[in-house]
């Protein structure tokens, strides 16, 4: 049985079969090419095939952009030698992704996982078993209030934000919660049990939230004093996203741990937690494992993402593509008032409107009803993450239909605003009662 061309029975499948933890929108997509989707044809129905400009990249994954021939050519070849092989024995290609990753960072070692929360629950692990094997009592780690890392027990803990941990109390203990960017904050929360500070460098999934470059400065020399690991969450910023290999380098500090998931396997599924020599004695054999994790397959897309990036300048594009967006999108924040914030490193951008105007699942709506595809956070924001092969081309269709929805709204308001003004005058602009 195939349901591959009826969208309705793909619908009503996955609301009787799927556990309803998405609320998805009203499409699927069947193919991509490039910065595009394809949505299923379904002729049954009359439901014709829609073209969208995926400015949400699968949320920061698909690094390569769709059907890039490099990632699938590598993938299918490696597929018909060996998709899987027990950690039991060695993995070429996961020697070789370790090494590119170690000979291009901070990091002398790396633990290979499935995902990003994997990579951080590893990092949480091996922080840990850092102070343990040296017979020192710490394991508080300190995270940020509004922070996002991961939905897995350990992760929704060290999660700064209560709605994720509630509904599945209590969490693991030893985590403690401070306001991002407040540094004495910080200081006053630790302890002589704190055995890491666990941060992003821009908190992604709250807003897009870059860190203060000062603060994350203070911070890291602080750990260093203190002799306290600094775990740095690079799961949505890393592998590119930001304009640099990784974004702690635009910071000027060297995390002792780090960890990678998203754009790393350009839509295949890895997750990475990296690390110093030092801190690599936290993990003895037998501590820590996955059995997928550093699979033949996922290694083989990490080390073509890793080879696009470092010898095929991949970063030039994501750099000249993320600054004509900053800059067309300033251009926007200038024009438009409803336009409140346009924020974000590299391609990795949130714009923030004035939601008793335009909220941002409107936003979102009005895209999608144009081919254009984002994610909305809370009520007044949308957040783009699209593929770092993007061309200026590309985000200029994006920028062009942001202004034309902003025209519009003005355009529609512009009655119910010269209302208001009239109103303010004739009551010499005093507040109704
Ligand atoms: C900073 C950060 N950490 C961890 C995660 C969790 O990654 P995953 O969904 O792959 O488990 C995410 C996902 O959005 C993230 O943005």
């Amino acid at each position: 049985m195939s349901i591959e061309n009826d969208f309705y029975l793909v619908k009503s499948f996955d609301q009787k079969y799927c556990l309803q933890v998405f609320a998805p929108a009203d499409v699927c997509f069947t193919e991509g090419k490039g910065s595009y989707l394809y949505s299923m044809e379904d002729k049954e129905h009359g439901i014709k095939k829609r073209k969208y400009l995926d400015m949400i990249g699968g949320i920061a994954v698909n690094s390569l952009g769709h059907g890039n021939k490099e990632l699938t050519g590598a993938i299918a070849k490696q597929a018909g030698k060996l998709i899987h092989c027990c950690n039991y024995y060695y993995i070429a290609e996961r020697s070789e992704l370790a090494f590119k990753l170690c000979k291009n960072s901070f990091a002398d070692k790396v633990f290979f996982s499935n995902s990003g929360a994997e990579a951080n629950e590893a990092a949480i692990k091996l922080a840990r078993g850092y102070f343990y094997y040296k017979q020192q009592e710490k394991y508080e780690i300190i995270t940020a209030n509004m922070s996002f890392h991961g939905r897995t027990m350990a992760t929704i803990s060290a999660t700064g934000q209560e709605k994720f941990r509630k509904p599945f109390e209590p969490v693991v203990p030893g985590f403690k919660y401070v306001d991002y960017n407040d540094y004495e904050q910080l200081e006053g929360a630790i302890t002589d049990k704190t055995a890491a500070v666990m941060l992003e460098l821009i908190q992604g999934e709250s807003g897009v939230h870059p860190a203060d470059r000062d603060y994350i400065k203070k911070v890291a020399a602080l750990c260093k004093a203190k002799g306290i690991l600094l775990i740095i969450d690079e799961v949505q910023t890393g592998v590119g996203r930001t304009g640099t290999l990784f974004c702690y380098e635009q910071y000027g500090i060297k995390p002792d741990i780090m960890t990678l998931a998203k754009g790393l396997g350009g839509g295949v599924p890895i997750g990475a937690t990296l690390c110093t020599n030092e801190v690599a004695t936290g993990f003895q054999v037998g501590d820590h494992g996955s059995t997928f994790g550093g699979n033949p397959l996922a290694c083989t897309a990490g080390n073509v993402v890793m080879d696009q990036i470092i010898e095929a300048g991949l970063l030039t594009n994501v750099n000249k593509s993320a600054n004509y967006l900053m800059d067309e999108l300033t251009k926007l924040r200038k024009k438009y008032d409803m336009l409140k914030s346009v924020r974000g490193m590299g391609l990795l951008i949130a714009l923030e409107f004035d939601n008793e105007l335009i909220s941002a699942s409107g936003m979102k709506e009005r895209l999608f009803s144009m081919g254009i595809l984002v994610s909305a956070i809370g009520k007044s924001t949308i957040r783009i993450a699209p593929p770092l092969t993007i061309s200026v081309a590309e985000c200029s269709e994006f920028v062009k239909a942001i202004e034309t929805i902003l025209k519009s709204e003005v355009e529609t308001k512009k009655p119910l605003s010269g209302l208001i003004d009239g109103i303010k005058s004739l009551t010499g602009g005093k507040k109704e009662n």
